[in-house]
């Protein structure tokens, strides 16, 4: 992962898309339409996020949060982590990260904070209420036993109607990640609900209301494309790369079949004619 140049000024990034992170945009409309739908047809709950970084996906979920919503954020914030495998992750891809840098970002698109809790998300247990939220956003370590931690944790916290996402779920550098999720899946009464390229949307508990929403969300966008698959006997949405636009192909360039504007073969003539030992020579 190769974090992005942001525009920042001294009161914080000016723009979203100046906040530095890794959160595509086809889930930052799944999370806007999700966390919306969540809000007109679900009672208030709270919200965490496990691995906010510099806050591109934490400012989108800080948009969805009611009175009477808690919104919790765990990080390390570029804290020393007491896992030797996690403190190789952490510096080798956050370094420059900062509690500081997180809240002066958050802080440029919202009135006030979430509640931060800095430490590694083991502990999320002691600052969240078991059973009290509807949305859990995983993307914290993308190490297997991490990941796997992470769930436990999400599925403790997470009321039934609940949804838990986790990021990099497919990707090549990750197979711990991917690990984690099928093992939960099919062992543990995990249900898909979308597969975007970057993220599974999953909850415990009935995934056709979550489902049947964004399919008809999709249905009515024509530049995304969602088939439908089957894993181990439960329906899930797939989403596909979108449909991009078709550019007119560029016209070939001309083939020159000159030597600066002499034809080749008057050339090729005259270049005989003038070497030293006359147009018979040669070897
Ligand atoms: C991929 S980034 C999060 C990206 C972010 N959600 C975004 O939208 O850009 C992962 C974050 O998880 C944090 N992290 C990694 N391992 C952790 C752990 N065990 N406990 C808490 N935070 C951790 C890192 O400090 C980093 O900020």
């Amino acid at each position: 992962m190769q974090a992005m140049n942001a525009r920042v000024t001294a009161s914080g990034p000016v723009r979203r898309a100046d906040v530095e992170g890794w959160f595509p945009a086809d889930d930052r409309v799944l999370f806007t339409e999700l966390l919306g739908w969540q809000s007109r047809t679900q009672p208030p709950g709270n919200l965490v996020e496990l691995g906010a970084y510099l806050g591109k996906s934490a400012i989108v979920i800080g948009d969805h949060v009611r009175d009477g919503e808690s919104f919790t954020v765990c990080d390390l914030f570029g804290m020393e982590p007491d896992a030797s495998d996690v403190r190789s992750e952490v510096t080798e891809q956050y370094g420059g990260l900062t509690r500081e840098r997180f809240e002066q970002n958050y802080l440029a698109f919202h009135d006030s904070l979430p509640v931060v809790v800095q430490a590694a998300t083991s502990e999320i247990g002691k600052h969240v209420a078991a059973g009290s939220c509807r949305f859990v956003h995983v993307d914290a370590s993308h190490l297997y036993r991490h990941v796997a931690g992470d769930l436990v944790d999400a599925r403790r916290l997470l009321r039934p109607d609940g949804l838990v996402v986790v990021d990099d779920f497919r990707a090549e550098h990750t197979p711990g990640v991917a690990a984690a999720v099928w093992e939960a899946v099919l062992g543990a009464g995990l249900r898909p609900v979308v597969l975007s390229r970057q993220k599974f949307y999953g909850t415990w508990g009935d995934p056709e209301p979550a489902r049947s929403f964004v399919e008809d969300l999709l249905r009515d966008r024509p530049r995304w494309r969602f088939v439908e698959d089957e894993i181990a006997g439960q329906r899930v949405v797939v989403v596909r790369r979108p449909i991009r636009r078709k550019t007119a192909a560029p016209a070939p360039a001309p083939v020159d079949k000159t030597e600066r504007g002499v034809p080749r073969r008057l050339a090729r003539a005259a270049r005989r004619m003038l070497r030293p030992e006359g147009p018979a020579g040669g070897r």
